[in-house]
């Protein structure tokens, strides 16, 4: 799997991380699987709230990271689930969570510690990658594997 097209963007508190997310979030159109990878505390959580936002989930969902249950799923206005696998033993556990039901081609996937899907991932998917640069600071990669979404071009515009 090649990375086709690819992207950085720095950010310099949580708030910028949120809108880097959020402009991501008014993009989408469904079907879209963001793979979050990061340390821990990286900012894969304030991202995917940010996301939320621009997916218009009501403010009163709160896009808290769904680490004992595994996937919470949110109405924007597109479905949206949302997965933190830090804690899943096993590829079996990830199925009895239902994985294969999210990519059902209509919903935004979110995946917090998606490195640990390694080989479970569709052909096509997003790759945001955050790295901290320092207690403030993170670097944004964004990574499109297999195809290229219609809204690359306006993304690259936007920033
Ligand atoms: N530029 C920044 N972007 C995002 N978070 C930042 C930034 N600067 C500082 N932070 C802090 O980093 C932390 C990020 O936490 P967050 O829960 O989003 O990380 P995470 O990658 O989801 O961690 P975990 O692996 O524990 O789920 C928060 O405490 C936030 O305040
Ligand atoms: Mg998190």
């Amino acid at each position: 799997m090649s990375e086709t097209r690819s992207d950085s963007i720095w950010t310099c508190s949580p708030s910028e991380t949120a809108s880097v997310g959020e402009a991501l979030g008014r993009l989408l159109q469904g079907g879209e699987v963001l793979a979050l990878i990061g340390d821990l505390g990286a900012g894969k959580t304030c991202f995917v709230q940010g996301l939320a936002s621009g997916l218009e989930i009501p403010e009163e969902a709160y896009v808290r990271s769904p680490t004992f249950s595994l996937i919470e799923q949110y109405e924007g206005r597109l479905p949206v689930y949302h997965l933190d696998l830090y804690r899943i033993s096993d590829v079996d556990e990830l199925e009895s969570i239902g994985w294969r039901d999210c990519l059902d081609g209509e919903a935004v996937v979110a995946v917090e510690w998606a490195d640990r899907l390694e080989g479970y991932l569709p052909a096509d998917y997003i790759a945001i990658r955050l790295l901290s640069k320092s207690p403030e600071q993170r670097e944004i990669q964004i990574a499109i594997h297999g195809r290229c979404p219609v809204w690359w071009e306006a993304w690259i515009d936007l920033l």
